[in-house]
């Protein structure tokens, strides 16, 4: 375990933002990580990088989470326990799954970043959020260096949301994540609507099947982030109220929705800006991806503080046309 100095951040973040950070150290065991927040308090977590934004250097120490492995456990006939410990990667951990015929995992395929940080978000895509398939996650408490377990319950998730982003942000370090898969009935989920249409066969789809079609749909839809940098949705999709949705709805009849409740009505972000008029926008280095705009991108040499400012001028022209307040998605750092 060796602390670096002034070590470039950007091979670091999905969104290839250019930043350093003045101390840095990659931790590999359970071991290195109690002994590094036994000395150091004031700390940087990275994970993937797949949900940050970068605006400035990192004065705080970085701790790259490289820890890796996965165990299983079985939990009865049809069901399996898997640990993946927190730096691996989480598309990985995914076709590992789908290859022992696990299932639960495949609808998530390809979202980038790790699984230590899958949690925090409560990533989810088409039709399945991670706290469908969560068992528990070990995470050591940062202030004490002791570990402890939360349950389902405890992580309190929501909509990209859980109380790591909460009450316990910056609090806790998570070390490891169990998922309750299964080995056979698997309970498949093709709500979303162009799963189902790429199936092959769609009344008995295979995981592995699933997982290919996830690939697909967004392979054509979201940059790689190794070709273009972002982090995903850069935006999470609105909840307004119905009373807004009907006023909206009179302007724009074909505004796409998913009712949340009787009140509550969700809209993809994604229309919005783009019927702002974003969509495949370029900003100097920064822009607005062609296929979504939800996604915001890094051509190469933006700053932090470029994305962040289109970010701004989005939220600012979204609220304007529509009366709806954009909420940023990925931690701005
Ligand atoms: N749409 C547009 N224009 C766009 C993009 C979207 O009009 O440029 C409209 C279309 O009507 C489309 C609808 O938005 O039918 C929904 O679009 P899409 O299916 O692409 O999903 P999304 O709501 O934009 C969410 C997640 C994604 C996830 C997809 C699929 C959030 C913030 N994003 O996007 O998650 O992959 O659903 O389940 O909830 C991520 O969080 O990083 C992420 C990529």
């Amino acid at each position: 375990m060796k602390i670096q100095q002034n070590i470039s951040l950007k091979p670091y973040n999905t969104f290839g933002i250019q930043t350093n950070a003045k101390r840095f150290v990659s931790i590999n065991s359970l071991k290195e990580l109690k002994e590094i927040i036994a000395l150091e308090k004031n700390i940087f977590l990275l994970g993937g990088g797949s949900n940050i934004l970068l605006t400035n250097d990192v004065e705080k120490l970085v701790i790259h989470i490289n820890t890796k492995g996965i165990i299983v456990n079985d939990f009865g006939v049809d069901e399996v326990l898997v640990t993946a410990e927190a730096g691996e990667n989480w598309h990985e951990l995914v076709l590992w799954c789908v290859s022992q015929n696990y299932g639960g995992l495949e609808n998530l395929a390809l979202i980038p970043g790790n699984v230590g940080t899958s949690p925090i978000q409560n990533i989810g895509a088409y039709g399945i959020e991670i706290k469908d398939v969560f068992q528990q996650l070990e995470a050591i408490e940062i202030s004490t260096g002791k570990t402890k377990i939360f349950t389902k319950a405890a992580c309190k998730f929501g909509y990209r949301n859980s109380v790591f982003k909460n009450e316990l942000k910056g609090k806790f370090i998570i070390t490891n994540v169990t998922f309750k898969l299964t080995k056979k009935n698997h309970n498949i989920n093709i709500s979303y609507g162009a799963i189902k249409d790429l199936l092959t066969d769609k009344e008995n789809p295979s995981i592995k099947e699933i997982a290919d079609v996830v690939i697909a749909i967004r392979k054509s839809k979201l940059p790689d982030p190794k070709e273009i940098g972002n982090s995903g949705s850069f935006f999470k999709n609105p909840v307004i109220q119905v009373d807004l949705f009907n006023e909206l709805t009179k302007k724009y009849p074909e505004i796409p929705y998913y009712e949340i409740s009787e009140n509550e009505i969700k809209i993809p972000a994604g229309w919005l800006i783009e019927q702002c008029g974003f969509k495949g926008k370029r900003f100097g280095d920064t822009g607005v991806h062609e296929k979504q705009a939800l996604v915001l991108v890094n051509y190469n040499n933006a700053s932090g503080k470029e994305v962040y400012a289109l970010a701004q001028k989005i939220q600012q022209k979204v609220m304007e046309t529509f009366k709806i307040a954009l909420e940023i998605e990925v931690n701005v750092i």
